[in-house]
């Protein structure tokens, strides 16, 4: 399916194909994958080494579980996400273990772990796709979420049935020059040319 990044310089091939689809096939992901997946995350870099992540992960074969976890979705994410395979919520510790203090970096921390899984699944031929419209609260109250811990994002995994409207040409980026700045803010870094 090409929806393969239009990148302006060379990345590896699993930042490039990576994307987040509206289509999904309802087959399962293996567990052999799903294991490599949150391997994947496992391995991430975190502030003190803390691995502030937390993941409740709910396959689709489990019917009942699926339609409470799809519940927690704002219909408009429910309504794509109900063929994924699986539906994940991923949540990050307020605090740090080592010290009490709040974790200012577990946000960050989790969003790198998201993104660390997600190219392991591309890698993989596995799709994923995060959502932010979500009820925090109902999360929180259906999986138990300790006060401890904050409800950040959810996301899918699974198999793209169809590539999104408007296909390659319709991901877009802000330009590198645009993002990336020397010593001057919003001056373009000197080696972008
Ligand atoms: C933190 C976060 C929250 C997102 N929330 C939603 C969402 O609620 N619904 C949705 O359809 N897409 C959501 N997305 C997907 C983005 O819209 C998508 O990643 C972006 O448009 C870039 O497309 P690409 O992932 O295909 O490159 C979210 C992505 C991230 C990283």
């Amino acid at each position: 399916m090409d929806m393969r990044a239009r990148t302006d310089h060379p990345v590896l091939d699993a930042i490039a194909d990576r994307w987040s689809p509206y289509a999904y096939d309802p087959r399962p992901v293996s567990t052999a994958d799903l294991c490599s997946i949150f391997e994947a995350a496992r391995w991430t870099a975190s502030s003190y080494n803390e691995q502030p992540w937390r993941f409740i992960v709910v396959p689709r074969e489990d019917e009942a579980a699926f339609a409470n976890a799809l519940d927690c979705l704002v219909d408009f994410n429910k309504g794509w996400a109900k063929d994924a395979a699986v539906l994940v919520f991923a949540v990050a510790a307020t605090h740090y273990q080592n010290n009490g203090k709040p974790n200012d970096k577990s946000q960050y921390d989790l969003g790198q772990a998201v993104a660390q899984l997600s190219l392991e699944a591309a890698v993989r031929g596995i799709d994923t796709h995060q959502i932010g419209g979500l009820f925090a609260d109902k999360v929180r109250e259906v999986y138990a979420v300790p006060e401890s811990f904050d409800v950040i994002c959810g996301f899918t995994l699974g198999y793209a049935a169809a590539p999104n409207e408007g296909g390659p040409e319709g991901r877009t980026r802000h330009p590198l020059a645009a993002l990336v700045f020397g010593t001057t803010w919003n001056e373009p870094a000197d080696f972008l040319g």
